[in-house]
């Protein structure tokens, strides 16, 4: 275990996690929890940064998300799975981390400064807000973390980081390395306008969602725009249910379909019908985790619970070693 990089990474429990977090940010962490010494925790302080007005949900979102991540492959024997909130440490490291990191460094973030401008209908002149960098450096400096799986979104966030811990080190002695962002290639599937697969643009596919569910989305998937009848041919390249095609059909169906969609031998109702099909059975055994898990919800406290202590007793042995540097 010494020798194995450590990976840190987190989520915010902001709602049911869809396809686009799948083929994203999670195959990436399932990926790693075969070579790495793992710690991925659910961010429910993070949550509260922009959303401390509606806090009616986050602990049923935080319960919810474990269970997301365990169906999806997500394993309490490979990683250490926890809740932030859990672990106060996380907190005592977040003050004392924020004695030494300059505001300006704060004001200057990119994504601090265009979510004061994207989310005008919030309030979030807070301190906690301006201080959200300094939380998750200390999350991931914490557990002494060597990589910080995330999106280019996050990637200031890993950099502020590096800084404070660059920091700190300076001022009382070398206590953390310097973590580096390993940047997760975006998602392939978009939603069914095309755009982004996203939980704003209520356009996703969620794990959670049942055939039915996902036979309805499917069959309002936007097509190759160009193709008006069933008689035009189509271009498959541009066609959403292609992509999807390509990410969960055999090989056979996929060259097939490709050619009868470009002579007009099938139309696009019957293509999704066969897609959703497909779709529907690659996610079964995703399903089927979720539902052992579901029906024991003792399982999954007694995981975050195992997963908590696991977390607690690499973060209580840094803050000694980070009290001690300070010598408070
Ligand atoms: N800010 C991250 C997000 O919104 C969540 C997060 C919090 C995180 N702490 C972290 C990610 C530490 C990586 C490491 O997606």
């Amino acid at each position: 275990m010494a020798d194995k990089k450590r990976i840190l990474s987190g989520m915010r429990p902001t709602g049911p996690l869809h396809l686009g977090n799948l083929h994203g940010a999670l195959a990436n962490w399932i990926r790693m929890q075969e070579e790495y010494d793992c710690f991925f925790f659910i961010a429910d302080w993070h949550a509260l940064t922009s959303g401390y007005e509606e806090t009616g949900r986050i602990t049923d979102y935080v319960k919810k998300m474990m269970i997301d991540w365990l169906s999806v492959g997500l394993s309490p024997e490979k990683s250490t799975l926890f809740v932030q909130s859990h672990i106060k440490e996380h907190a005592e490291l977040f003050l004392l981390l924020s004695m030494i990191t300059p505001v300006p460094w704060l004001e200057r973030n990119p994504t601090y400064k265009e979510q004061i401008v994207q989310m005008s209908n919030k309030d979030l002149s807070t301190f906690g807000f301006l201080g959200y960098p300094v939380l998750q450096a200390a999350d991931i400096i914490i557990y002494k973390a060597n990589g910080v799986p995330v999106g280019i979104d996050q990637v200031p966030h890993v950099e502020i980081t590096r800084e404070i811990a660059r920091r700190f080190n300076y001022l009382y002695g070398h206590v953390f390395p310097e973590p580096e962002a390993i940047l997760t290639k975006t998602s392939k599937v978009l939603g069914w306008d095309r755009r982004k697969m996203s939980k704003s643009y209520d356009n996703a596919i969620y794990l959670s969602d049942s055939p039915e569910v996902i036979r309805e989305k499917v069959s309002k998937f936007i097509t190759d725009p160009d193709r008006k009848r069933r008689k035009d041919p189509g271009n498959p390249d541009i066609c959403n249910v292609f992509d999807f095609h390509k990410l969960y059909s055999p090989e056979e169906m996929i060259q097939a379909v490709d050619h009868q969609c470009r002579h007009a031998e099938i139309g696009c109702v019957e293509d999704k019908k066969q897609m959703a099909e497909n779709l529907i059975a690659s996610l079964e055994p995703i399903r089927e985790k979720r539902r052992y898990y579901e029906e024991r919800p003792r399982e999954v406290a007694d995981i975050i619970i195992t997963g908590g202590n696991k977390a607690r007793e690499v973060a209580r042995q840094t803050l000694e070693e980070v009290r001690a540097a300070i010598r408070i």
